[in-house]
């Protein structure tokens, strides 16, 4: 059990996942606008977003704000803030981007997945509220992730699915952009 709990504290580095954000974002050329990014594991996401953009990364794992602090290029201009979800955020945003835990736990024994079955839903529940009027949210979802999240998303968000990637063994994986 320590070993477990050890693991769930590393800092998530940079894997497919956060390669095929990161390579979306970067064609949507996002400029001057308020962005929040919720659990920024290494930082590489914000780091790219704070060239052009204002940024405020967040994630629940002090270990991960720390070493983003050390390790984004950009740290000066992005505002680090250890919390769980939206905790700690009292702004309003243009731009809320989320690569979850989006495994189930078990599915594997790793930062991907949660411990927390609610943490999407408890995302998706209080996101809205962050949202500038024009406001959007991208967030990662797998073909592995909880119904439950594909369903609260299609009641209660305008939404489309922006790319979708095949992974080894079938898995895809989805950026939805949510309004
Ligand atoms: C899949 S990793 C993504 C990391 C990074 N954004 C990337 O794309 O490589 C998920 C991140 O969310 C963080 N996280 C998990 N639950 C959270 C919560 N309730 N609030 C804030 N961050 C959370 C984890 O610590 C981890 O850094």
């Amino acid at each position: 059990m320590r070993i477990h709990k050890k693991i769930k504290q590393q800092v998530y580095l940079p894997r497919e996942d956060t390669f095929f954000l990161l390579n979306f974002l970067k064609k949507q050329k996002y400029s001057r606008l308020r962005i929040l990014e919720i659990g920024t594991g290494s930082g590489i996401i914000a780091d790219f977003l704070a060239e052009k953009n204002k940024v405020i990364a967040t994630d629940i794992n002090e270990e991960a704000i720390n070493f983003a602090k050390k390790n984004c290029k950009n740290a000066h201009k992005i505002k680090f803030i250890v919390s769980d979800l939206f905790e700690k955020i009292n702004n309003e945003f243009d731009l809320i981007v989320f690569n979850p835990p989006y495994l189930p736990p078990d599915e594997y024994d790793d930062l991907i997945s949660t411990t927390d079955n609610e943490v999407i839903i408890n995302f998706l529940k209080k996101a809205k509220k962050y949202l500038s009027r024009k406001g959007k949210i991208i967030l990662i979802l797998s073909s592995l992730s909880l119904k439950k999240n594909f369903d609260y998303i299609k009641k209660n968000y305008e939404f489309r699915i922006a790319q979708e990637k095949t992974l080894a063994f079938g898995e895809k994986l989805f950026i939805y952009v949510l309004e």
